[in-house]
């Protein structure tokens, strides 16, 4: 006889990580990669010391920075460990059993793991011709039992962005009792002019939530730290969800340090966003079809040669992320790791 555990478990589906095999270039996870910020390095071997000791449990310096680095006020942060956990804090909050969680497929595939977890049923709703979310088509699948959705901008794995025009059309299409995530893993690599922040636009609304990370641009995915900018009952209702001391002394400290080093975060992030435009320029004219990208990865729409092309690439020592019968995500790397992709990916096509 084993333990009955919740019906959920049996269907949940699995989160598949990039691969890492020693020696390949590893473009799978859509990590940075100019390695640890060389400040924040310091901050981290100044406080090696500090971890036989519990964490302030509440983050408060971290939020205090990150309030700042927002102009606004500390109720309104809630942190965890990355922003995956947010949103699963997030879910946690809003969602009991069997309420429904709206979102764009195929998105960031941890959404459908959150609401399994938090007992909530997942509405997919079919990204349009463009690989883009449809924002219309989102507000319309709302139902009585609607309690979250999360929409991902620029989206995981397509790389694609909804416009300022499109985010009011989505908040302004849901009921306000209903929580519109706007996940911005991957803001520092966007287009400010043609996508606006999210929490500048729309923070304002109670309902409204935006997520960030510093697993991305700030180049700390191994400390997992995320956190969330939200009306300051919901941001309270995060916080108590969160499992307590989840995010390290040391993520707090090098958090820190990361926010406060924004002039050489924000060089890098124009360099992986040059990257990406040459990236996809070769791509482009080698035949591929590869939507416009505001993230630090490329799309391939392969369909049912995305699992040979993974394989190629893993051949010659590249790791890709294939999404069977789907598509390729290709995380930007630096110059010559793209170089090594380029080379595999015009000879395969
Ligand atoms: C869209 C999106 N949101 C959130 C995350 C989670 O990042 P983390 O938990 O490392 O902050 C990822 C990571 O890949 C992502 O792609």
């Amino acid at each position: 006889m084993t333990a009955k555990l919740r019906d959920a478990m049996a269907s949940l589906p699995a989160y598949v990580p990039g691969r890492k095999i020693p020696g390949a270039v590893v473009l799978a996870s859509n990590e940075s990669p100019y390695g640890l910020l060389p400040s924040v390095a310091d901050v981290i071997a100044e406080r090696t010391g500090t971890v036989s000791r519990y964490p302030d449990m509440a983050s408060g310096e971290l939020i205090a920075a990150i309030a700042d680095h927002h102009g606004v006020s500390t109720d309104r942060v809630a942190v965890g460990a990355g922003s995956v956990e947010v949103c699963g804090q997030l879910a946690a909050a809003a969602v009991s059993d069997g309420d429904e969680v709206v979102f764009g497929w195929r998105a960031f595939e941890a959404y459908p793991i959150i609401t399994a977890v938090a007992g909530g049923a997942a509405v997919r709703v079919p990204l349009d011709a463009t690989h883009t979310h449809d924002v219309d088509a989102m507000a319309a699948a709302i139902t009585d039992r609607s309690r979250l959705v999360f929409l991902c901008n620029p989206n995981n794995p397509t790389g694609t962005a909804v416009g300022g025009e499109a985010l009011t059309r989505l908040v302004d299409g849901v009921r306000d009792d209903v929580l519109v995530v706007i996940d911005e893993a991957y803001r520092e690599y966007v287009d400010p002019s043609a996508v606006p922040d999210a929490f500048t636009l729309l923070g304002g609304r109670p309902n409204v939530v935006v997520t960030r990370t510093f697993s991305k641009a700030y180049a700390l995915a191994g400390l997992r730290v995320g956190y969330c900018l939200a009306a300051p009952e919901v941001a309270g209702a995060v916080r108590k969800c969160q499992v307590p001391f989840s995010v390290s002394g040391l993520a707090q400290v090098a958090a820190i340090a990361a926010l406060g080093d924004g002039e050489e975060v924000a060089r890098r992030a124009k360099q992986t966003v040059a990257e990406r435009e040459r990236v996809r320029a070769a791509l482009l004219d080698a035949g591929y079809d590869v939507p416009q990208s505001q993230a630090n990865f490329v799309w391939l729409v392969l369909g049912e040669r995305a699992t040979d092309f993974a394989e190629a690439c893993l051949a010659a020592g590249v790791i890709v992320r294939p999404f069977v019968g789907e598509g390729v995500r290709v995380t930007v790397g630096a110059d010559d790791e793209n170089d090594r992709f380029l080379a595999v990916a015009t000879a395969w096509a």
